[in-house]
């Protein structure tokens, strides 16, 4: 397969743009929530990329904690073999759903875990971390102590927390709650802080109550799946407090390189980490630390299959690389953000992926490049023709194009790709319906010069159209675009939105190839 290059020759005047996910757990299989948010990391990226900036994709795997000691001893493995076992599995999630990340963490890493030792003595000199003696309610699901707000209707639901058992022990504290009114100021002076904005309530009804110091430590006699604290070796470090470090831990935290790469323009997260781990921790702790804030936390909903939550124990898990396995990559991932309005909950469901892949992918953008493949290869040699511009021939087409194009953009850069993908459809099928008016096949069967030139300038503008269409979807379906790039004649070469995304004559005289079908109908 080519491979069309995504970088700029002028480094020095780009601008940095770095993105990161959420890193996985390491005791689980990876399933399409962990999918979604790759992917939509991975369009984001690409589309940044197209725009011209110098991009930082991070994603990896959150390796520490209790639930992966004891999957790992459930499963008679050490915690590492177990974590390198997953580390293959969720990799290559992301080679099969082409999520081009520029680096993976692992939080077993030396490189992660001397900055998170590093960082930890650095906080404790401050006094921003202390022991005392705690003594409460603790969830062995959520490996943490469990406050009243917590509660629903009385008690800590299980489905959340598992078995919940009192305890006490001496533990060392990150001190959170003096830090409180900061926080919420800073929420409240930075609409753009969390991504759809409506979540912002979330975090400060939780800022509303009293918040506790959170407690990072776990005792090695419980728990020794975890970063020792250079402070104190009878401890290791709480999961969470190791795992968001990984942001600044492998982009050069305390080194020179690390300007480059910090603030983060977005933390890509699901709901269920927002509050308290995202919202709340973090900025503390980066604020402790007198580090600029995340710019954004770009926070996704969740996938449900046929209504409900999707989960191990209901059995309706779908495994989007079943469907990459039959499907290829590329209509998985039109299907994911296609149907996700980012900040909302979506529904899987295979009917609806059936749908979006016969009828957009199947019948509106690859039955439109199979016909002016065949259309060119009949009626011009396979040779695409020169459109001129003031023969008038184009139908509209390049108007609606104009009116379509910086919408296209703005919606991308919004994170509005419902929208975005729905405008381009539209436009899709208009060059369909302005072949079938501007119908090449009679045109073909004159022979006055008049049809001649209509002829040429329609195959000319419908390939243009293509061309354009699948340069603004190559963030999205990235390997089909640049088969449609190849079958163009199109050479590879760095691809830019900005100079490329104009109607212009840039295939006249490009062999076109003489067919190709690229979604075959499915099998039903
Ligand atoms: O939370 N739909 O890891 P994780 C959409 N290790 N997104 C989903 C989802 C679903 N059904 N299920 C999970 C962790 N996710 C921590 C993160 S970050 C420093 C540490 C999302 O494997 C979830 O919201 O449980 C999270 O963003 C990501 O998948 C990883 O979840
Ligand atoms: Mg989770």
């Amino acid at each position: 397969m080519i491979r069309y290059v995504l970088f700029s020759q002028n480094s020095l005047i780009m601008k940095k743009f770095y993105i990161t996910t959420a890193i996985d757990y390491a005791n689980g299989k990876p399933h399409i929530g962990h999918a979604y948010e790759k992917v939509l990391a991975d369009v984001i990226s690409r589309i940044h990329r197209l725009l011209g900036e110098d991009v930082h994709f991070l994603t990896g795997l959150d390796e520490h904690g209790q639930k992966v000691q004891q999957t790992a001893e459930k499963n008679g493995m050490t915690p590492q073999e177990l974590c390198n076992a997953t580390a293959v599995d969720f990799r290559s999630m992301c080679r099969e759903l082409s999520v081009l990340y520029d680096d993976y963490v692992r939080t077993t890493q030396p490189r992660h875990k001397d900055v998170v030792s590093n960082i930890l003595e650095k906080l404790f000199a401050q006094g921003e971390i202390y022991k005392a003696e705690y003594s409460g309610y603790y969830s062995t699901v959520t490996e943490q102590f469990l406050q009243e707000k917590d509660k629903v209707d009385g008690v800590w639901p299980k489905e959340t927390f598992g078995d919940v058992v009192e305890m006490s022990e001496s533990n060392y504290f990150f001190r959170l709650a003096k830090h409180k009114d900061w926080l919420i100021d800073h929420i409240n002076s930075h609409p753009d802080f969390i991504f759809p904005q409506f979540r912002a309530k979330q975090v400060l009804e939780f800022l509303a109550d009293d918040i506790n110091d959170l407690c990072i430590s776990r005792p090695k006699n419980r728990l020794s799946w975890g970063i020792s604290l250079p402070f104190d070796d009878q401890y290791v470090t709480y999961v969470w407090f190791d795992a968001l470090i990984n942001y600044i831990s492998v982009v050069g935290y305390d080194t020179k390189d690390f300007e480059k790469y910090w603030p983060v323009d977005y933390h890509t997260i699901g709901k269920d980490i927002l509050v308290p781990a995202h919202a709340v921790y973090w900025p503390i702790m980066l604020h402790a630390l007198d580090l600029p804030m995340p710019k954004t936390l770009l926070v996704h909903g969740w996938w449900t299959c046929s209504g409900t939550k999707m989960s191990k124990s209901l059995g309706n898990v779908i495994n989007p690389m079943e469907y990459a396995k039959i499907y290829g990559s590329d209509p998985v991932r039109y299907f994911l953000i296609r149907e996700m309005k980012v900040g909302q909950d979506s529904d899987f469901s295979h009917d609806l992926f059936a749908s979006r892949y016969d009828n957009d992918l199947g019948n509106d953008l690859g039955n439109l490049v199979s016909r002016i493949l065949n259309m060119v290869s009949r009626y011009c040699d396979g040779v695409c023709p020169e459109y001129i511009q003031d023969q008038g021939h184009d139908g509209g087409m390049i108007a609606l194009w104009e009116a379509t194009r910086d919408r296209f953009i703005d919606q991308c850069c919004g994170l509005q790709f419902h929208l975005a993908l729905d405008d381009l459809f539209i436009f899709i099928r208009a060059t369909n319906k302005y072949i079938e008016t501007m119908a090449p096949w009679k045109l073909a069967k004159s022979s006055a010069s008049a049809d001649k030139n209509a002829l040429l300038a329609t195959l000319a503008i419908a390939a243009e159209c293509v061309r354009i269409a699948a340069l603004a979807l190559y963030p999205i379906i990235p390997n089909m675009s640049a088969q449609i790039f190849y079958l163009f004649g199109i050479s590879p070469k760095t691809l830019r939105w900005e100079a490329e995304l104009q109607f212009g004559n840039s295939l006249a005289g490009n062999r076109f190839a003489e067919g190709a079908i690229l979604f075959p109908r499915r099998d039903p």
